[in-house]
């Protein structure tokens, strides 16, 4: 009898693990202990064969209910108010939509590679800020009226929502102090988004997308910002170009520049048409003492400029809103 409880046990185990549970109806320790009957007293035949056809039944009972549970598992979820076949078993049949890259996101890549094939580190900016390095790590005095150029957006507690990259200039120069005084230079590129409390129109969101620059060594110059600038200008636009530079004012350089390209001919322009780039310039020395950098031993350049109005002329888009509206239409187009 014991032997029976045990086999039970034991079989009804394996009945809750198996994909194909009535094949252990013909397992031969089953077998086997049918097959003890004809060897026992007569008078013991009806106790053990009770026991045996207990035994049956209650794996009867188990193998109903796994295969139950089995049949549930592999009944698919019907949706009855699918546009197509969802039921049936061959994805390839589906219809598929692809997405693709919002165009910034691949203009970022496109200039992003450029800078970084010329040395310069890439790092994203940050979507919220505080006034330190939105200000004052920039050499905006308190109250200053050129704070009024950045007119952002804050949150209750004070944070900023940054207007430009130039945000993450006293990062990366706190980050690259060690790297300058090893004897090297800081070159880093930071991208992202930015946001101006501003009226909107085809050339002005007030949610954009700026890159901006910063080069210190102990020789950094003008001719090697001016240099840099052009190498990139003529990559992106892959055209040999004309640039100018004009005086601008901006705290955190000095001397500050506007940077223009004439607008190339193949993409739509009439020689002598200028259009403004970026701001640029030499970085403050107050800027470089703000992050511990002697700006008696060290200097650096910077620039930074808006995303948007590059793509623009490379591809003709005559209204910036496009980018933020979320057109299918506009953004298909960049598939
Ligand atoms: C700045 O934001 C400075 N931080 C640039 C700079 C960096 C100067 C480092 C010196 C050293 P400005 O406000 O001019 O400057 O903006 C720079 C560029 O951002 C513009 O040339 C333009 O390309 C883009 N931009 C500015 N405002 C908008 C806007 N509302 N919509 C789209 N693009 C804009």
């Amino acid at each position: 009898m014991q032997n029976i409880n045990d086999v039970r046990n034991k079989l009804i185990a394996q009945v809750a693990d198996s994909d194909n549970p009535r094949e252990i109806l013909k397992t031969t320790e089953l077998k086997q202990l049918y097959s003890v009957i004809v060897t026992l007293p007569v008078e013991e035949r009806g106790v053990y064969g009770k026991s045996i056809n207990e035994l049956k039944q209650a794996l009867e009972l188990a193998i109903s209910s796994r295969e139950a549970a089995l049949e549930d598992a592999t009944v698919q979820p019907i949706d009855i108010t699918a546009p197509w076949d969802v039921n049936t078993d061959y994805p390839s049949l589906l219809p598929i939509e692809h997405g693709t890259q919002h165009p910034l996101t691949l203009e970022l890549e496109t200039i992003i590679d450029i800078f970084t094939r010329m040395g310069f580190d890439a790092i994203e900016s940050r979507q919220i800020d505080d006034d330190y390095h939105m200000f004052g790590a920039l050499n905006f005095p308190e109250n200053h009226p050129a704070r009024d150029s950045y007119d952002t957006f804050r949150t209750e507690e004070g944070f900023i929502s940054p207007a430009h990259t130039s945000t993450m200039q006293n990062r990366i120069l706190v980050n690259g102090r060690a790297k300058l005084e090893a004897g090297g230079q800081i070159a880093a590129v930071s991208y992202g988004r930015v946001f101006r409390n501003e009226d909107i129109d085809a050339t002005h969101e007030h949610t954009f997308y700026q890159c901006e620059g910063v080069f210190v060594s102990e020789t950094a110059n003008l001719g090697q910002m001016l240099g840099t600038l052009r190498s990139f200008f003529e990559v992106y636009y892959s055209q040999k170009l004309k640039i100018k530079t004009q005086p601008a004012y901006f705290p955190f350089v000095e001397p500050g520049l506007e940077f223009a390209i004439e607008r190339p001919v193949a993409l739509g322009g009439k020689p002598g048409e200028w259009l403004e780039m970026l701001g640029c310039g030499m970085i403050h020395p107050n800027v470089l003492a703000a992050a511990g950098i002697d700006s008696t031993k060290y200097r650096g350049f910077a620039w930074g400029g808006g995303i948007e109005r590059l793509a623009m002329l490379k591809y003709g888009i005559e209204d910036i809103r496009h980018f933020e509206s979320g057109k299918l239409q506009f953004l298909r187009k960049f598939l």
